[in-house]
Order: structure tokens, then sequence, then C-alpha cells
């Protein structure tokens, strides 16, 4: 996720795309770049770290910035292809430097587009996707950028947002749009592109939303759009009621909802481009230099922290059930003290959202200095553990800004689910196996818009709730860390007691506890497991608990057990605990929400702990 902003108008384009993209600036803030035209040419600076950066690198009062600009684009960058470095920042340009774009989203087939226009000579200087695009509409280009466009964008694979100019036709700002948020805000003197409201709401509250596959044609306060059949579309402006602060979060109250309401996108760009549902197969580019290497390994460990450690738990189900590789999880933070038994045919697999946790990194250390393979799954390009280890996939989901991690968990979830399949396909998985889950994983997203409509329910739920200080979670197999992972939500952002169990070990004791003012969580989707969970809640339901259960749609027989019924549809047994963490989240999000806790920033909490 990286926040892209463009001006064409009678104003200094300048100091509007500066500050757009100081308000952008929480999509993304590894490098930022600007691109304007001006009388001498196209001025073009880019810099490393934050837009204050790139700021301290213009002068505007002196040539070519002095004459003022029209006309120009800017990015904020979160790096997903190349770190985060000057060559790699947004604007790009074509050989000539002349078109010049700015870019949100992947282009997954870059690689061929790439080696295509290498031969025809043109001259690459970045890693990134993007650049693809520039040197691409400069092969195609016949005198009118817009035309060349839409052939262009009928070539792409992917997602994309892109603001375009090009020097020849200084009139002419263009937008398109595929997976990527683009809105165009109208104004009296001019108008603005940006990836959200919070760019444009300084000047204007009229805005047109672009929708996939549209190209918008803009001079001035002119424009005109069109589809990629070159037909011009009709588009009614919006009215925004939105003020500055609600308009980075899209008008959520808090970045959590946000993030938790990002998920079938996120979960969508985590998939994006590494599936090959014909041949039942993954393709994690960022293994591939050790695929020969990971075929050999007999032991998996993962090591993690916090939330990114429950998700490896549940990828210790998938990996050991899926590809058959013997697989076991580590508290980061204990794996250099406990003396492992390793030998070089094993490899750890450390997950962490912001890639610089210190107790993550050590671990990495430590199986290093043991000549172990390692492996990573981040979300943060260039951080410390992804530069650490020898090889990882990224999650490609945009920075998490809430200090409970959310769309990271899901993401992180997947990703294992990819690699499963990888390992199994490696093994002992047959193409039909490796295609189901291929298939299952790509009908998520819209799963998961379903249970977001279910948020008022669970704040309903959450209000009803609201006056308990204690709080069970219980969960059987694939759900068994997400019982771990539900109750962590609730401690980390309400303060409450909350603890998760696997379903069984109740009896074991932890049941002495339960009586009418100890509720219980009872994750149990109709599994394999769900009978067992079942005598569970009536177990509990005898010791009079108050019983929230989350179940798979259809299940009206629950309700003879259950308080409180929460549904999730069906998916792959495997995959469920990535649907039924999203009612869990929202569950601990209202309830921390309606005691007013500072949700996004809880207290004693940091986003990412780099003390060991
Ligand atoms: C901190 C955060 C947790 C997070 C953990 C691991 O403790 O508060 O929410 O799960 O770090 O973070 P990582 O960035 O490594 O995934």
């Amino acid at each position: 996720m990286c926040g892209i902003v463009g001006y064409i108008g009678k104003n200094n384009a300048l100091p509007i795309l500066m500050d757009g993209l100081k308000r952008l600036e929480y999509r993304g803030y590894d490098s930022a770049g600007v691109a304007v035209k001006t009388d001498q040419g196209v001025f073009a600076v880019k810099a490393v770290g934050k837009i204050v950066e790139l700021e301290k690198k213009i002068t505007p009062l002196t040539p070519p910035l002095s004459g003022g600009s029209n006309l120009g684009i800017a990015h904020t960058r979160w790096a997903t292809h190349g770190a985060p470095s000057e060559v790699n920042a947004h604007p790009h340009c074509d050989c000539q430097r002349k078109i010049w774009l700015a870019h949100n989203g992947i282009i997954e087939n870059y690689q061929e587009l790439k080696a295509l226009l290498i031969k025809k000579g043109h001259k690459f200087v970045s890693e990134t996707d993007t650049e693809v695009v520039a040197h691409l509409l400069e092969d195609l280009y016949d005198g009118n950028l817009t035309n060349t466009l839409i052939k262009a964008l009928r070539l792409l694979k992917g997602a994309y947002g892109l603001v375009i100019f090009h020097a020849a036709e200084p009139t002419k700002l263009l937008a398109a749009k595929c997976g990527s948020p683009l809105v165009i805000g109208l104004t009296e003197d001019g108008t603005i592109v940006a990836s959200d409201v919070s760019a444009i709401i300084r000047y204007t509250k009229q805005v047109i939303y672009l929708d996939d596959n549209e190209v918008a044609e803009i001079s001035g306060h002119d424009f005109k759009i069109y589809n990629l059949q070159s037909e011009t579309v009709a588009k009614q402006a919006k009215t925004i009621d939105w003020d500055i602060e609600a308009s980075e979060k899209a008008g959520f109250p808090h970045f959590m909802l946000k993030e938790i309401f990002d998920q079938p996108n996120s979960l969508a760009n985590s998939l994006r481009g590494r599936i090959i549902l014909s041949d039942g197969k993954v393709k994690l580019g960022g293994l591939d230099i050790v695929a020969e290497k990971v075929r050999a390994i007999e032991k998996l460990v993962i090591a993690a922290c916090g939330t990114a450690r429950h998700a490896g738990l549940i990828g210790e189900y998938m990996i050991e059930e899926y590809a058959g590789l013997s697989t076991e999880v580590d508290y980061a933070s204990e794996f250099r003290y406990r003396q492992p038994v390793l030998d070089k045919k094993t490899a750890l697999l450390v997950i962490s959202q912001s890639g610089e946790t210190a107790d993550t990194l050590a671990a990495v250390q430590e199986a290093k200095g043991k000549g172990l393979l390692t492996l990573g799954i981040v979300n943060v390009v260039g951080s410390s553990i992804a530069r650490a280890t020898d090889a990882g996939v990224y999650n490609h989901i945009g920075p998490e800004i809430s200090v409970a991690s959310t769309k990271a968990f899901t993401s992180q979830a997947a990703i294992l689910a990819l690699l499963t399949v990888m390992l199994g396909r490696q093994r002992q998985m047959s193409l039909v196996m490796g295609e189901r889950i291929c298939r299952e994983l790509l009908a998520l997203p819209e799963k998961m818009r379903e249970i977001l409509k279910t948020s008022e329910q669970i704040k309903k739920i959450a209000e009803k709730y609201s006056k308990f200080a204690h709080f069970a979670y219980l969960g059987r197999k694939y759900n068994q860390p997400l019982a771990f992972e539900g109750a962590l939500k609730l401690k980390e952002i309400s303060y409450l007691h909350a603890e998760g169990f696997a379903s069984g070990e109740m009896k074991h004791g932890p049941i002495a506890m339960i009586d009418g003012n100890f509720p219980v969580v009872m994750i149990a989707p109709q599994d394999s497991v769900y009978e067992k969970n079942y005598s569970n809640m009536q177990e509990l339901k005898a010791r009079g608990a108050k019983i929230i259960a989350i179940t798979t749609a259809g299940n009206e027989k629950i309700k003879e057990a259950a308080d409180d019924v929460i549904y999730i549809p069906k998916t792959l047994e495997m995959l469920t605990p990535i649907l039924a963490a999203m009612p869990l989240q929202l569950f601990a999000y209202h309830l921390a929400a309606l005691s007013g806790r500072d949700v996004d920033k809880p207290r004693n909490l940091a986003k990412s702990v780099t003390v060991e």
C-alpha cells in the first residue's frame, strides 16, 4: 500500500502535492518522491525516509521551481518490490524521462514485460515492478497518452492505481485504477487525484471515485472517463461528509476497525499472483532461490512473538497435516535459551509483521549461527528480519497501524497455507489437493466480506458482555491457536482478563474457574472436531457458563447450547481460523471501543518491540 497524488490546474502543484503526501503518509513511509512539469522541463526529486526528508531536498524559490508548476505527481512508498531506496522510489519514468508515473499496487506480470522491453533496448534503473509501466507506455506511445495508456493497461496483470503525465502533453494528467483505490477531487481551480480523500479534503468535498478498469483524462477542471474499450463512462460527483481526521481512517473511528474491514482486500493482495490453480501449485518468488534446499528439509521450526506466533501455530497444524513435514513452534524469545535440538535438515521460519521484533531477530541469528536455513514471513520490505533471513515471503498488506494486529494475522495464516501447498507439492500432496486448497484460499476474500456484515450484531453482543471482567476462549485443532489469539486481542485493547485454552484442556483444571460470571467464547465451526467441541459446550453450560459461539452458517442446533451465536461461511477446515479470527477481532474491538479504551494505542504496548 502506497500513497499517490497528482494535480493539474491553475495553482502551483508542488505545495498541493507535498501537503497531499503528508496526509497519505500513514499509507507507507519508507521513501517518497515528486515530479512536476516546469518551464524548464520535468523536475523530479526522491528521498529515502519520511516526507520531511523529501522536503529538505526541495528549494521552491530557486529555478526550476520558482516559476511554479501546474502539473505534477507524487508518491509515498511502502516497498513491495525492491528495498526502500532512492532509485526504487517513485515517480518512475521512461528512458527519455518524459513519461512520469506513480503507482500503488503490484504488477504481476512485470518480469515478462520487463524482459520483452529490455530486448527492445529499454534501460531499467530500478528493481520495481512499476518502472515497467513507464517503459511500456514509451514503447506503445502514438502521440496521445490516453490512447496509449488504454492499450498498455490491456497488457498489465495485477493491481494498480496510477497517476501519469507526459512532458509533451502538459495539459493532461491521467489516472487509472484496477484494484488499488483512486479518488478525484474537483476544485474551482484544478483537479487533484489521490489514493484517498485525506489528500483532497482540505481543498474540496466534491469527489469522483474511479472504478476498476477506468481511466480518467484530466485537464484542469475538465475530465473524461474511459473504460478499457475506449468508451466514455458517465460518472456522478459525490459529496464527502468526513472531516480531515476521519479521512485517513476512511471514515472509521479507529485504524483497528479500518484494518479489520480492509481484510478482504489485504488477503487478496497477499494471494495475488501466487497461485497457479491449474497446476495445484503456488509461486512464492521470494523462495525461488532456496526451493531446492526447502525440498530437502526434514523439520521446520517456526519462531515468532504475539499474534505472529499464533499464526505460526495454525501453520504447524497445516504443514504437518498436508505437507507431512515435522513442524514445531517456539516463542521467539525462548528459542535461543532452550537449546533446541537442530540439525542441518531443519529450517527456521520466523513470522513478523514489522520485521523488527528483537526476539524474533535474535532467533534468526541463533539459527544462522548453527548453519540452518532461515526463512521469513514479513510485512515490512527491507526490514531487519527481511534482510537477515536467507529468503522469505512478504505479506503485501500495506502498513498496519493499530498496535493490535488484525490484517497481518489473517495474511500470515494465508501465507502459511500457501507455504503448505509449496511444501506439500514438493512432497506427497496431490495436484487435486493443491488445487482444492488454492481454490478455497481464493474464495476467502468474498467470505470475509460476509463476516464484516455481522459487525453490528457483534457490537450488540459486545454490549451485552461489557460488564464482565473475565473471559475464556476455547478452540480445538485448527482453532485452538485462535483461542489464544482471540484472548490476546481482548487483553491487548480492553485490558480485561482473557485466557485461551485448548477445548479439551478445560476439564483438566480451568473449568474450576467457570461460573455465570466467566463467559466463554467457543470457536466451534462444523469441522472434524465439532462434536467434541459441542460436548465441551454442554459441560460448560451445566456449570452455568454464558457461551458465545462462533460456528458455521446454517448451524441452528448450536443455539440449544450457546447464548449467542456468530456465523462464519463454510471453508476448508485448515482455513477456518482465517475466517473465525474476524468475529474475534470485532468482538474485542467493539468491547474496547464501548469502554472508551485507546484502541489503536493501548497502554504499555508498542507496535514494534525492538528490545529483548
Ligand atoms: C508486539 C505487538 C504484538 C505483535 C508482536 C509481534 O508485541 O504488540 O501485537 O504481535 O509484537 O510483532 P511482529 O511485528 O514481530 O509481528
